[in-house]
């Protein structure tokens, strides 16, 4: 088999928040290929970074009160870390942010410049006077031109679904600031995707390097058929200043956007390693004898299969052999969701379980389709259990604690051809492992061990113990069952490094190659056992799950609810009762206890998330005047900070201050809503002013 040069990477996590267990879908599907690969003794490098650059993460550096050098630097040591523990290893873990980066970019632009695919032009754009900057869409909030609705976002209005762009909005209101931005005019540049056309057409539906449908895809939705092409847009790289990321150096002033960085940030860190042990970046991005394999998820297919091969294409490096696409995770058939518990940071399941629970899951369910994956959580148990604890790992503690002191036969006994039968069927395993189909991997190694524990319940090595005369015996049947344990571990090794790694400790040589299945081990000594996998215990998952649940109780309290009269013919709105039911009317109380809560309008300042909490927000109050108060509102999951800045609100200003774990909260929010993403914050109408008492 001759020794392929793979070079491997995941798409570079935005550095604005904590991986979670979507990404790690696509994080472990690579590192397991890219172990896999490693185990059949090929030279695969795996190259990720941070991707550090643009609006948001200027953004959550200030709310933070850090540079955004400095808040990068903590997200990439946390994501390391979570990458680390999740047994995802990459040869080198790099930044956008980087002078390697910088250094690729000016020489990959100036590629595209003297290729004519430049164009300048203006473009006009909401600028945020107070913020001194330009406000992306989802800075900008208004009420929408058709509908006349009130307080919606920068690009389509979610009352009537009509889409315009943020300078069509009456009264736009920055996010940042709560002030009025004004149009402004800039010299956007941009690339001629257009002039490409050829080619992207050629490489998309020609090269193998897409899953079929992704070509389909990109055929029905951008480029259009042979016969009647459709134009591609042309492609805004430039963002004027203040913008955290490159600045164009023949274009002062003006910044690359961040998705033109970032993947040449895959080079970045590939330089990065190459620098540290003596290769040379050409040999990996620009030689015939190098394939690149880029996994992503599908929400970001166009950069990668139309873009990023046409900025390759220019400047003169490889197209990439495979842009592996793979879909999104759903837990129990629904869309992640912070309410439901089922928006899970890495670091929250690390607290709770095992990595490697995940890691055979999601091998057990990924293909090399575009289908989004589902994690149902009754499946998941069940799955670890039965296949990892109950056959696999079962074979190893029902035989090794028998042979602890004689060590395995001399000679490999005759296992009526089971551990043969389980050699030949490495080439097809190793098959379903290049194509990126795990699951049909999972099932071929399954199948061998359905094989290998009859075996061990017939031969009864816990009986044959008992009598003296069948001690070669016994130590043949444990030889066998440790051998058939071992090959399975060979072929689950991209997938299970730690029980790789145990056993290559309990049989006295590490597993390190994939041809380790094809020959058993005979006449070496056995270490004492060791627990090697729990149960996964559904207390646990449920308590990761009430974890990743958005506290509801420091949530503000509910409004007021209508009175209960006969709906009278002007009622033409027929309001579900549902609401009301589900929290009857509090018990009467007089106009003076109505006063003793001393409600008041105020505006929201600082918003900004608190990182150890999973579901507060810390905002700070002006009650006008230079008084302030800071409160701690359960409402992470229904609001983004930036959205909440410069609004008014209505808050309980005399509550009791309360010490929380992450400060003091010196009132409420006043809200309405079960709790999660259902809160709704309460404002007064245009008009009201800040500090005057509701009642
Ligand atoms: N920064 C960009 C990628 C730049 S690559 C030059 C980005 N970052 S991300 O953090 O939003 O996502 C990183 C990867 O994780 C993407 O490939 C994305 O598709 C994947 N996933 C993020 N959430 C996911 C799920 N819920 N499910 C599966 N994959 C998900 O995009
Ligand atoms: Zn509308």
């Amino acid at each position: 088999m001759p020794t392929r040069r793979i070079l491997v990477t995941s798409a570079l996590p935005y550095a604005n928040g904590p991986i979670h267990i979507g990404h790690l879908v696509e994080y472990l599907q690579t590192d397991i290929w890219v172990r896999f690969q490693k185990l059949r003794g090929h030279d695969c490098r795996y190259f990720c970074a941070d991707d550090t650059h643009g609006t948001a993460i200027m953004i959550s550096a200030k709310k933070a009160g850090v540079s955004e050098e400095e808040f990068i630097a903590r997200v990439s040591l946390e994501h390391q870390r979570d990458f680390g523990d999740f047994g995802i290893e990459f040869d080198n873990y790099g930044s956008t942010n980087s002078p390697e980066n910088r250094e690729l970019c000016n020489q990959i632009w100036k590629s595209i410049r003297d290729a004519g695919l430049v164009k300048e032009q203006d473009v006009e754009q909401l600028y945020d006077t107070k913020a001194n900057t330009f406000l992306a869409d989802r800075f900008v909030r208004g009420t929408c031109p058709k509908c006349s609705s009130k307080d919606q976002p920068g690009d389509n209005c979610s009352v009537c679904g009509t889409t315009y762009t943020p300078a069509d909005l009456i009264d736009p209101v920055s996010t940042l600031s709560g002030t009025t931005p004004e149009v402004r005019q800039a010299m956007h540049l941009f690339i001629e995707l257009e002039k490409l056309h050829g080619f992207l057409d050629e490489w998309t539906q020609n090269s193998g390097a897409l899953q079929p449908e992704i070509a389909n895809y990109l055929r029905g939705h951008f480029l259009g058929e042979k016969d009647k092409p459709e134009p591609l847009r042309d492609w805004d790289i430039s963002r004027p200043a203040p913008y955290f990321g490159f600045e164009i150096p023949d274009s002062p002033g003006n910044y690359w956007y961040v998705w033109f960085d970032a993947p040449i940030g895959y080079m970045a860190s590939t330089k990065q390693w190459c620098d540290r042990v003596g290769e040379k970046l050409d040999d990996w991005w620009k030689s015939e004898d190098c394939e690149i394999h880029h996994f992503i998820g599908k929400d970001i297919t166009y950069f990668h299969t139309l873009f990023w091969p046409g900025m390759l294409k220019t400047a003169g490096y490889s197209l990439p052999t495979k842009v592996h696409i793979h879909g999104f995770l759903t837990v129990d058939g629904e869309k992640m969701s912070k309410s439901k518990g089922t928006f899970v940071a890495a670091r929250t399941y690390l607290d709770h379980l095992n990595p490697s629970y995940l890691r055979y899951f999601y091998a057990s369910k990924l293909s090399s389709k575009v289908d989004d994956i589902d994690l149902s959580i009754d499946e998941f148990i069940a799955k670890v259990n039965t296949d990892l604890v109950n056959k696999v790992v079962n074979l190893a503690s029902r035989s090794a604690k028998f042979v602890e002191t004689t060590g395995l036969s001399k000679k490999y006994p005759d296992d009526g051809g089971l551990f043969e039968a389980g050699a030949k069927a490495g080439e097809e395993i190793a098959e379903a492992y290049d194509a990126c189909d795990y699951s049909k991997a999972m099932r071929l190694i399954m199948a061998l061990a359905d094989r290998a524990n009859p075996y061990v319940e017939e031969n009864k090595p816990w009986e044959l113990r008992k009598d003296a005369s069948q001690a070669a015996r016994m130590q043949d049947v444990c030889t066998v069952a440790l051998n058939l344990f071992r090959q399975i571990v060979v072929y689950l090794a991209p997938v299970l490094p730690q029980l790789a790694e145990q056993t290559g400790e309990l049989l006295g040589e590490p597993i390190t190659r994939w041809d380790q299945s094809q020959t058993p081990l005979a006449g070496t000594p056995v270490g004492k056992f060791q627990h090697m996998m729990q149960r996964v215990e559904a207390t646990k998952v449920h308590a990761m799950i009430e974890d990743s649940k958005i506290e509801t109780e420091a949530a503000a309290t509910p409004g007021a609810a209508p009175g209960t009269d006969a709906p009278g013919s002007s009622d033409k709105w027929n309001d579900s009762g549902d609401a009301l039911a589900a929290e009857p009317l509090a018990d009467e109380c007089t106009f003076d206890d109505f006063l003793k809560v001393d409600l008041r309008v105020a505006r929201v300042v600082e918003a900004e998330m608190v990182p150890e909490a999973r579901k507060l927000l810390k905002l700070k109050l002006s009650l006008g005047g230079g008084v302030y108060k800071q409160v701690f509102a359960g409402i992470k999951a229904a609001y983004e900070p930036e959205k909440l800045i410069g609004r008014q609100i209505v808050c309980v200003a005399n509550l009791a201050p309360r010490q929380m774990k992450f400060g003091l909260s010196e009132g409420m929010v006043v809200a309405s809503g079960p709790g999660g993403e259902e809160v709704f914050v309460l404002s007064p109408d245009d008009g009201a002013k800040v500090g005057q008492r509701v009642h």
